[in-house]
C-alpha cells in the first residue's frame, strides 16, 4: 500500500474552533491566532463564519476579523456562508473560498441550518453561482456523515447523496464530515470510497472531530484509500454548537506529527503550530487539546531549564 506524499491541511481552529467558545474571543486576539498559524506555513485557512450572529454570537465580527488578517498571494482564507446574505459577507471580506455546509441527516439539518437538506441546497445553489462568478473557490462541507446526534446511524447512500448534489452545484473540493467523532477506520474508509465512486478522489477531503479519540486512525485511514486533503484544528480547539458533546476538531500539530512521521510533506512548521497552539490555549485560560503540542512543549520546557541550569 503506497501513502500519497503530500497532504493538505486546512486549518480551522479560527471557525470550528472558536465558534464553540462561550466566552466572546475578541477580534484582535483572532487575528493574531490567524497571523499566528500564517507564519507557521498555514496556506489553507477557515478564518470565521458569516452566519446568523442570533445562531453563533461568537461569529458576529466576522467582517472586522477578515480586516485584519493578514494577506498572501496564493492563500485561501475561506468563510462559511450559509445563504446569499452570508455570501455577500464573504464577497465584501475579500474571502478567496466559500464554504457551504449541508448535513448528511434531516435532523442535523434542521438544528444547524433550520431547514430540510433539499431547502439547503436550494439555498446553497445561488451561492454557489455567486462564488463562481466572483471567481471564488467552492467548497463544501458535509456534516454529520458518520453519524448523527439527533438521528443516530446515517446511511452511506445519504451522505453519497449529499455528495453528488455538491458536485451538481460545482464544488471544488468536498468535505466529509465526522461531527460528532463517531466514526472508525473501516467504516471512514467505506464512506470516502463511496464518495469516490461520484467525485474526484483528490478533491475529497476529511473533517474529523476527536470526541471518540478515532480522529488519527481516521486520518490513517483516509490516507490509505488515497485522501490527502484534512481539516483540523490549532490546539484540538472547536466543536459545534448545534452538536452537544462534540468535541475538538482533530488538533492540527497531532496531523502533522503524524503525517511528517509517515513521510508525508504538508508544509506546515510544527514548532510553530506549538507556539501557537500554546498561546491560543493560555489566552482561552486551559491546557492545548493537542498531545503533540503539549509534549514537545514540555520537552521545550525541560530542555530550557537543563541549559539554564548548565548555565548557572
Ligand atoms: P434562519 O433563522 O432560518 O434565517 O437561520 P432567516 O433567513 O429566516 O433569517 C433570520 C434572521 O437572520 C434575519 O435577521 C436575517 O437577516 C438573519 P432579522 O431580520 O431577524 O434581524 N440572517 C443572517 N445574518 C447574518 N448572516 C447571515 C444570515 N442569514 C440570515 N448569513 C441560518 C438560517 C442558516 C442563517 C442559521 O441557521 C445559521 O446561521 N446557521 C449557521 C449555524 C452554524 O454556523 N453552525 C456551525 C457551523 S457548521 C459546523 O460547525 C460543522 C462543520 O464544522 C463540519 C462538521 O464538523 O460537521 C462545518
Ligand atoms: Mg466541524
Amino acid at each position: 500500500m503506497t501513502l500519497p506524499t503530500q497532504a493538505t491541511i486546512t486549518e480551522v481552529g479560527p471557525r470550528d474552533g472558536l465558534q464553540n467558545e462561550k466566552q466572546l474571543v475578541p477580534a484582535p486576539v483572532k487575528i493574531e491566532l490567524c497571523t499566528r498559524l500564517l507564519e507557521a506555513g498555514v496556506r489553507r485557512m477557515e478564518a470565521t463564519s458569516f452566519v446568523s450572529p442570533k445562531w453563533v454570537p461568537q461569529m458576529a465580527d466576522a467582517l472586522d476579523v477578515m480586516a485584519g488578517i493578514p494577506r498572501r498571494a496564493g492563500d485561501t482564507v475561506a468563510v462559511l456562508t450559509p445563504n446569499m446574505k452570508g455570501f455577500e459577507g464573504a464577497l465584501a471580506s475579500g474571502a478567496q473560498e466559500a464554504v457551504i455546509f449541508p448535513a448528511a441527516s434531516e435532523a442535523f439539518s434542521q438544528r444547524n441550518l433550520n431547514c430540510s437538506i433539499a431547502e439547503s441546497v436550494e439555498r446553497f445553489a445561488p451561492v454557489a453561482r455567486a462564488a463562481k462568478d466572483a471567481g471564488m473557490r467552492l467548497r463544501a462541507v458535509i456534516s454529520v456523515a458518520f453519524g448523527c446526534p439527533y438521528q443516530g446511524e446515517v446511511p452511506v447512500k445519504s451522505v453519497v447523496d449529499v455528495v453528488q448534489r455538491m458536485r451538481e452545484l460545482g464544488s471544488d473540493e468536498i468535505g466529509i464530515a465526522d461531527t460528532i467523532g463517531v466514526g472508525t477506520a473501516e467504516q471512514v474508509k467505506r464512506v470516502m470510497q463511496a464518495a469516490a465512486a461520484v467525485y474526484p478522489l483528490a478533491n475529497l477531503s476529511g473533517h474529523f472531530h476527536d470526541t471518540y479519540g478515532q480522529a488519527l486512525t481516521n486520518i490513517y485511514a483516509c490516507l490509505q484509500v488515497g485522501v490527502a486533503r484534512f481539516d483540523s484544528s490549532i490546539a484540538g480547539l472547536g466543536g459545534c454548537p448545534y452538536a452537544k458533546g462534540a468535541t475538538g476538531n482533530v488538533a492540527t500539530e497531532d496531523v502533522v506529527y503524524l503525517l511528517h512521521g509517515l513521510g508525508v510533506s504538508t508544509g506546515l512548521d510544527l514548532d510553530k503550530l506549538v507556539d501557537a497552539g500554546q498561546w491560543i490555549s493560555a489566552i482561552l485560560g486551559r491546557k492545548s487539546l493537542s498531545r503533540v503540542g503539549n509534549a514537545l512543549a514540555a520537552r521545550r520546557a525541560a530542555q530550557q531549564q537543563a541549559d539554564e541550569a548548565h548555565r548557572a
